[in-house]
């Protein structure tokens, strides 16, 4: 059984389409907590032992974000400077996370064409997210392919549906069935 911790940082949930559809499609999994980032530190204070503590008691972290200036929102750094401390994840006696999966899923205003080299953002999103593979590597996490929805600001409510349905079943840890 893998416990699963979806931290979910939007700053504005309310007037979110996708990551919105993205979490209500897997709140009911089994074994699948979703934590409302903002919802949880309205005031931007991080509360930190408690996200430890729940970091502790899950198996695989999925952080689920929108894309913003090719980071993550402010909240998100602000939760990963604070709770990712020395002595915890990394460093002497540091070894909170170690063996735990790390899972990024994004959505990305900018079709996936706009990420290449000649495109306008020049460089794959999975590129732009390198610092999380390094930050997994420095506390001992396993690094897993990011869940990255392209076009997100202009996405057909078909094309939603369908990137709900391959986020359910990356979270099910269930095989993607192969289009025929
Ligand atoms: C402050 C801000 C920064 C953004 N930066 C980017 C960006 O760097 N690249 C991009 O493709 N889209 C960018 N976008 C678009 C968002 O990624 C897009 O609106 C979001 O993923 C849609 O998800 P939502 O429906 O959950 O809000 C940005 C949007 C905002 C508000």
């Amino acid at each position: 059984m893998t416990r699963t911790l979806v931290v979910l940082a939007h700053p504005d949930l309310a007037t979110s389409r996708v990551n919105a559809a993205l979490a209500d499609g897997v709140r009911d999994l089994p074994d699948v907590t979703v934590h409302d980032l903002y919802a949880a530190h309205p005031d931007l204070r991080i509360d930190v032992p408690g996200e430890q503590r729940l970091l502790d008691a899950h198996d695989r972290v999925v952080l689920q974000f929108p894309f913003y200036w090719y980071s993550v929102p402010p909240l998100l750094k602000k939760w990963l400077d604070e709770v990712f401390e020395r002595g915890w994840a990394y460093g002497p006696g540091g070894a909170a996370l170690r063996g735990k999966r790390l899972q990024l899923a994004t959505a990305v205003g900018g079709r996936e064409e706009l990420y290449r080299p000649e495109g306008l953002n020049r460089f794959a999103v999975r590129d732009l997210l390198r610092p999380f593979d390094a930050t997994a590597h420095l506390t001992g996490m396993r690094y897993e392919e990011p869940f990255i929805v392209h076009g997100a600001s202009s996405l057909a409510d078909e094309e939603l549906e369908r990137e709900v349905r391959r986020y359910r079943e990356l979270l099910l840890d269930a095989p993607v069935p192969v289009a025929a």
